[in-house]
């Protein structure tokens, strides 16, 4: 097991793809990711001196609850060579990879999964949800009442490229479950996408750029028009809503297909026929791994409540078990009677407040040793607005 040199990264990458039944990249596609590939960050685990399996890491930042931007490391880019799974490659590489986020004071680690059951032995959890939509254009009437301002304008590709970065920064960064977008986030991705894309931006009253879609159009072989709405970034709801009616609006599509979208999103109730907007899934969005748990509870705020003693069970990460008294003042570890116990990957779905306390004992994820401690979680863990991520890597 050990960290690659630069002259490996490609490599890495195409067992990655080749372990997800993809094709390996063009030199142009891969000219567009190589620096995704962050030296020291590669991991390779090699059987009889051949790469069996690898994973990488991005440096990264996590926004908690109260706004804080927690740095973190985002897991990708995973995979074993067909040949040599059910072997434990994987969890030797992720043993390495877990030691090597703590050590760079990394207190999360995160990931989006290919499939459901792999990482949660990791200690991952759930910790994002997102929803995907879609509605028959032609079918839909906004109401009145939805907000407006500001205008909307299309920006060519080129244009987009250095202006949507710093509009990604002022949407709303500070909603919990949402993570940086690097310069070669952006690069990797305006890659993968091609020329086929349209962006619109949406400017404030005063002119400020607050919000941008990208979308594409697809026609099938019967004409009809189905847009694909990649994105939709906004900083505030009017901005949202002005996007939203954008595309709405847009003369002969006939549907749109929007994924990876927040479950609060209120496109329902902006529709004179709720129905027209159709939740087609709510799925898992990020994975949240908690490398230190008490440095991530110190780096979120909690609501007003009695405290709360917790005891994490983390079998993968031993440090971490033991007892938290979790107050709105503070946290710190203790040795009273736990009232609460659960394993570090259900508090991953309590710690970006996408479940309550009271929902995950129902679930018979959370052991509640004391009643009167279920409320008071509530309330502690709660957060205004769902988490959500919203962005892939
Ligand atoms: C998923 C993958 C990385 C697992 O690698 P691996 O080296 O076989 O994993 P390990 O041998 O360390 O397995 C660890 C445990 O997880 C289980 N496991 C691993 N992958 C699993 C899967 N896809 N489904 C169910 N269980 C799985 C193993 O059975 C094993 O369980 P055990 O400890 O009870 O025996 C590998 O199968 C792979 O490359 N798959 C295709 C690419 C992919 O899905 N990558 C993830 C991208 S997010």
């Amino acid at each position: 097991m050990r960290a690659l040199p630069e002259s490996g990264f490609r490599g890495a990458n195409d067992l990655f793809r080749r372990a997800l039944l993809w094709q390996p990249l063009s030199d142009e596609e891969w000219a567009g990711n190589a620096a995704l590939y962050e030296p020291g960050r590669v991991l390779g685990a090699f059987v009889d001196g051949e790469l069996a399996g690898t994973t990488r890491t991005i440096t990264n930042v996590l926004a908690v609850p109260g706004g804080r931007r927690l740095p973190a490391g985002a897991v990708t880019g995973v995979g074993v060579r067909a040949d040599q799974t059910r072997r434990g490659v994987l969890t030797s590489l992720m043993r390495a990879q877990l030691e090597e986020v703590r050590e760079r004071g990394e207190a999360v680690a995160m990931l989006h999964a290919s499939e459901a059951v792999i990482y949660e032995r990791f200690g991952y959890g759930v910790a994002t949800r997102c929803r995907r939509v879609e509605l028959d254009r032609p079918s839909v009437a906004v109401r009145a009442e939805v907000p407006r301002g500001g205008r909307v304008r299309l920006v060519d590709q080129a244009k987009a490229e250095p202006l949507l970065p710093a509009i990604y920064e002022r949407c709303g960064l500070d909603r919990p479950g949402r993570i940086g977008r690097a310069d070669a986030w952006w690069s990797a991705r305006w890659s993968m996408w091609g020329k086929g894309l349209t962006v619109a931006v949406h400017a404030d009253e005063d002119g400020v750029d607050d919000g941008f879609v990208i979308y594409e159009p697809k026609t099938d072989d019967n004409w009809s028009i189905t847009v694909r709405v990649i994105d939709v970034s906004a900083a505030d709801a009017t901005a949202a809503a002005e996007l939203w009616r954008f595309l709405l609006d847009l003369d002969l599509a006939d549907r749109l297909v929007a994924g990876i979208r927040p479950v609060d999103e209120p496109l329902e109730w902006w529709l004179t026929d709720r129905r027209q907007c159709r939740i087609t899934t709510v799925e898992d969005d990020l994975w949240v791994r908690l490398v230190d748990v008490l440095a991530a509870f110190r780096a979120r705020t909690f609501g007003a409540a009695e405290p709360v003693v917790v005891e994490v069970r983390d079998a993968f990460l031993p440090e971490n078990e033991g007892r938290y008294r979790v107050a709105p003042d503070g946290v710190h570890r203790c040795s009273g009677e736990p009232q609460l116990s659960f394993d570090v990957a259900t508090l991953a779905a309590l710690y970006l407040g996408d479940q309550s306390a009271s929902a995950l004992v129902a679930a018979g994820r959370i052991q509640a040793h004391d009643p009167a401690a279920v409320p008071a979680a509530d309330s502690l863990f709660a957060t205004v607005v769902p988490p959500w991520c919203g962005t892939s890597f």
